[in-house]
């Protein structure tokens, strides 16, 4: 009967506590720059700035409970949450971004590895190289290279692209919020063809057609130890692993013939010789 009673009461303390909360309610960013005033300043430099319309409480929630009792527990932190519930703060302002789509998101990477939302003073001037632009942890190439160590590597090797002035190497041909399907060789040779139109047609003689895998069939798009990027040197290896019964006048002992680009010289393609002699 007593414990009957105590439990009753237990109950009833239980259900005061958590009954009576209130409900927070948005008490609106210059409540949280009075005790957070470090982080104003610095989230000033970034578009998230309450000055440009985006409030402390449109990522951390409703903060009137926090505000009157501050502690870590009664406000939404983005510590130790899942790639999910923090994407959730995110997606309310970028609709464009769906988690479906990127392939790093599945593979349970979430926005904040990639992402800094610049509130710290230090990490800014820490290192000084960081750019608030895209609001990145670090410059992104070394951004991508921290994982993709492989890729590292492949653009270590004698030929590789390198864009100089043009900025960024990875993004100029992944765009890291999207799946696989941009691997995809037909959207790959899209992209080429957007620095290379020289190479890219269209031309009334095709070499490659889309039934191929377009550009990567013969290259490396990272790096490669074979000058022009190749996939096989010398490059009449690359002809000769599908060309394997060429005409028969080309006699491939003779050192003529070695070179097959020397008469073949449109190798991509050619609106004037089928057979991409010009
Ligand atoms: C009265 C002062 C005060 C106000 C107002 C205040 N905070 Fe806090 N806040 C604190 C204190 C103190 C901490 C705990 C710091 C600690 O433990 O290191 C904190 C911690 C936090 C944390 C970190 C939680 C964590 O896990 O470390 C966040 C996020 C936060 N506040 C956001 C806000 C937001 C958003 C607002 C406005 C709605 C706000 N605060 C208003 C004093 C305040
Ligand atoms: C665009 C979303 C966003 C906005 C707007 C935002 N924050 Fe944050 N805040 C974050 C994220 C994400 C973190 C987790 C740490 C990080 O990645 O920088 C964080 C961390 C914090 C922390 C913990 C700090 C720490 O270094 O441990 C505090 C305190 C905080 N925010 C307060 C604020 C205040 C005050 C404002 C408004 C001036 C604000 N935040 C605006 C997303 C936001
Ligand atoms: C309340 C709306 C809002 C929320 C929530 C929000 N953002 Fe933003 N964000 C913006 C606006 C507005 C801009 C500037 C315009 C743009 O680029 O779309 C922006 C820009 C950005 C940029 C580009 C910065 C640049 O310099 O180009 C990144 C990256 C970003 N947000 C990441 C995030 C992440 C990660 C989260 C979740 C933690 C988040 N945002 C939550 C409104 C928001
Ligand atoms: C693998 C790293 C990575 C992840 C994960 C990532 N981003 Fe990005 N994000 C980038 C890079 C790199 C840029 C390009 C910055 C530039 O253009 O210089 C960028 C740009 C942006 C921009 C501004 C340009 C644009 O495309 O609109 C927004 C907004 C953004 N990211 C939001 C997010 C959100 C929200 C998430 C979580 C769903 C996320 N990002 C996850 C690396 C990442
Ligand atoms: C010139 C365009 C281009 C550039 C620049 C580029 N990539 Fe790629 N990347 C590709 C193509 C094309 C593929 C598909 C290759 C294939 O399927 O053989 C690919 C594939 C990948 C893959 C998937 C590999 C796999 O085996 O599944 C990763 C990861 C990757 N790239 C990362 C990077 C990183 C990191 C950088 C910057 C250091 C980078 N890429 C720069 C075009 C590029
Ligand atoms: C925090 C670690 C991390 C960072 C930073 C990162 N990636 Fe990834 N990336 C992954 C993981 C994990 C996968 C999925 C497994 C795999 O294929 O390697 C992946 C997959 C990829 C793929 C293969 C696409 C697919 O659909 O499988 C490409 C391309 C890629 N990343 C490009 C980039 C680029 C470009 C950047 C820089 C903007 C970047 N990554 C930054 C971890 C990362
Ligand atoms: C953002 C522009 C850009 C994109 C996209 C691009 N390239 Fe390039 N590419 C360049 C530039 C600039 C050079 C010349 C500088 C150099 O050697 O890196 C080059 C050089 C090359 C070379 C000659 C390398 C050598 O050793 O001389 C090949 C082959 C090549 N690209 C193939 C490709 C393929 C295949 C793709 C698509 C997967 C591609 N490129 C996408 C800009 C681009
Ligand atoms: C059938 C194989 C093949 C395909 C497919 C192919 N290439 Fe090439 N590419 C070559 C060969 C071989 C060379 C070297 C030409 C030479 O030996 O003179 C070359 C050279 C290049 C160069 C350097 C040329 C220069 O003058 O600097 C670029 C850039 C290039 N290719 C881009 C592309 C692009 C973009 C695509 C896709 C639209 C593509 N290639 C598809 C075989 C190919
Ligand atoms: C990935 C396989 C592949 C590679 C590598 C390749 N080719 Fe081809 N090539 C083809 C195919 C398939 C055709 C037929 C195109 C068609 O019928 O539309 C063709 C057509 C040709 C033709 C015209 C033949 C005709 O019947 O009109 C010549 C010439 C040629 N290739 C030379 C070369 C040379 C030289 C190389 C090396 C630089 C090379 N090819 C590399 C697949 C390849
Ligand atoms: C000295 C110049 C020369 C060299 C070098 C050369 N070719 Fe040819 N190739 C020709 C001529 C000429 C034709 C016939 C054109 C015609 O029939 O109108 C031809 C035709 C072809 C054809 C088309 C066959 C068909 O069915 O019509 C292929 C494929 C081909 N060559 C591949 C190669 C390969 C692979 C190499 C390198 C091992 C090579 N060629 C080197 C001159 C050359």
């Amino acid at each position: 009967m007593k414990k009957m009673v105590m439990v009753t009461i237990f109950i009833l303390f239980v259900f005061y506590c958590f009954g009576s909360t209130p409900k927070p309610k948005r008490v609106g960013s210059d409540t949280c720059t009075m005790c957070h005033d470090t982080i104003e300043s610095q989230i000033d430099k970034t578009p998230h700035s309450p000055k440009k319309g985006v409030q402390c409480e449109d990522c951390h929630g409703p903060g009137s409970v926090h505000a009157d009792d501050p502690s870590p527990k009664n406000i939404f932190s983005f510590k130790e949450k899942s790639p999910k519930s923090i994407f959730e703060k995110c997606k309310k302002c970028h609709k464009g971004m769906h988690k479906s789509w990127s392939s790093h998101f599945l593979s349970g990477e979430s926005c904040l590895n990639c992402h800094d939302m610049w509130h710290s003073e230090e990490e800014n001037i820490k290192d000084k190289s960081i750019p608030t632009e895209g609001l990145l942890k670090v410059e992104s190439t070394q951004l991508c290279l921290k994982c993709h160590t492989t890729q590292q590597n492949e653009f270590n090797k004698p030929f590789h692209h390198e864009f100089k002035g043009v900025g960024n190497s990875c993004i100029q041909c992944h765009n890291p919020h999207k799946s696989r399907k941009e691997l995809r060789p037909r959207k790959m040779s899209k992209k080429c063809a957007s620095c290379h139109p020289d190479m890219s047609g269209p031309f009334i003689y095709v070499h490659l057609g889309t039934q191929y895998e377009g550009c990567i069939e013969c290259h490396k798009p990272h790096g490669s130890t074979n000058p022009n990027l190749l996939t096989r040197s010398p490059t009449r290896f690359l002809c000769l692993s599908c060309h394997v019964d060429t005409p028969s006048f080309h006699d491939l002992s003779n050192p003529k013939y070695e070179n097959c680009t020397s008469c073949h010289s449109a190798i991509h393609g050619s609106n004037v010789s089928s057979k991409f002699f010009e």
